[in-house]
C-alpha cells in the first residue's frame, strides 16, 4: 500500500542521512536490533521539549558525563543538577528530571518502564515525551506527534485545514503511517526530514526520498502548509 511504501523509504532514507547526536546509537547498531539506553532517550527528550537540538547537545554531554546512570543521576544534590541545568531555561523541567529518576529509582528499580501509559505517569512526562521514549528506547509503534511530523504529514495530505485544530486530524494520519517495524527508527526519521528537507520555508523537495507521494509537492501547496489559525 501507499502507507508501506512511505516507510521503506523514509528508513532507508534515515540509514544514508540520519542526524548523528549523543543520544543516538550509530546505524551499525542500529541495523544489529540494539536500541539506545532508555536513560540517555529520557534526559534528551526533555531537554529538547522546548530547547533546539543544538543547544541541547552540549548540556547533554555535560549531564552523561558527570551523572551516566539514572542511580547516579537520583542520587545527586538538587542544586548540582539545578547548576548544570543553568541557561537551558524552564526550570520546573529540572525540578521534575530530579523527581522522576528518583521515582524510576525507588519504584522501578532503575528501570525505565516501556509502556506509553506507565510513562506517562512519571513526573515531567507528557503524551508527547511518553510516545516518544517508548517509540526510541523501546520500539513501541507510538505515533510522535511534534512541529516538525506535523507539517511533514499536513504536506504529505495536501491538509489546508489550520493548526490547532487540524491535530486531530494530522494524529490520525500520522498513527496510520507509524509502522510495525522499526517505529523508533521511523519517528526519529520523520523529525529528521522535517529538520532537514521538509523546513517550514524553502523545503528541499528536490532532494526528498516522499516527493512521488507527496500531495502538496503536486499540488505546489508546500510552501503555504502547514496553515494556522491567526492568534
Ligand atoms: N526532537 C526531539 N526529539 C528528537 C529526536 N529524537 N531526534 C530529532 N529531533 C528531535
Amino acid at each position: 500500500t501507499h502507507e508501506i511504501d512511505f516507510n521503506d523509504e523514509l528508513l532507508a532514507w534515515y540509514d544514508r542521512n540520519a542526524r548523528e547526536m549523543p543520544w543516538r546509537i550509530g546505524p551499525a547498531d542500529r541495523s544489529s536490533g540494539m536500541r539506545p539506553d532508555p536513560y540517555r532517550v529520557w534526559l534528551s527528550e526533555v531537554m529538547l521539549q522546548q530547547t533546539t537540538v543544538a543547544a541541547v547537545r552540549d548540556y547533554f554531554l555535560r549531564f552523561t558525563s558527570r551523572w551516566p546512570t539514572v542511580e547516579s543521576l537520583a542520587a545527586a544534590p538538587d542544586e548540582q543538577v539545578m547548576g548544570e541545568w543553568a541557561g537551558l531555561g524552564y526550570y520546573a523541567r529540572a525540578r521534575n528530571l530530579l523527581k522522576c529518576a528518583r521515582v524510576v529509582v525507588e519504584s522501578h528499580d532503575g528501570c525505565f518502564p516501556d509502556s506509553h501509559d506507565e510513562l506517562l505517569n512519571l513526573p515531567g512526562i507528557g503524551p508527547y515525551t511518553a510516545a516518544a521514549i517508548a517509540a526510541i528506547a523501546f520500539d513501541r509503534p507510538e505515533t510522535v506527534l511534534d512541529g516538525n511530523v506535523e507539517r511533514v504529514v499536513a504536506r504529505l495530505y495536501d491538509i489546508h485545514d489550520p493548526l490547532p485544530g487540524s491535530k486531530p486530524q494530522l494524529k490520525q494520519r500520522a498513527a496510520a503511517l507509524t509502522p510495525a517495524v522499526r517505529p523508533g527508527d521511523y519517528a526519529q526519521a520523520v523529525m529528521d526530514l522535517g529538520a532537514t528537507v521538509c523546513t517550514p520555508r524553502s523545503p528541499a523537495c528536490g532532494i526528498c526520498p516522499m516527493r512521488t507521494r507527496c500531495r502538496s509537492q503536486a499540488a505546489g501547496t508546500q510552501a503555504d502548509l502547514p496553515r494556522k489559525t491567526p492568534k
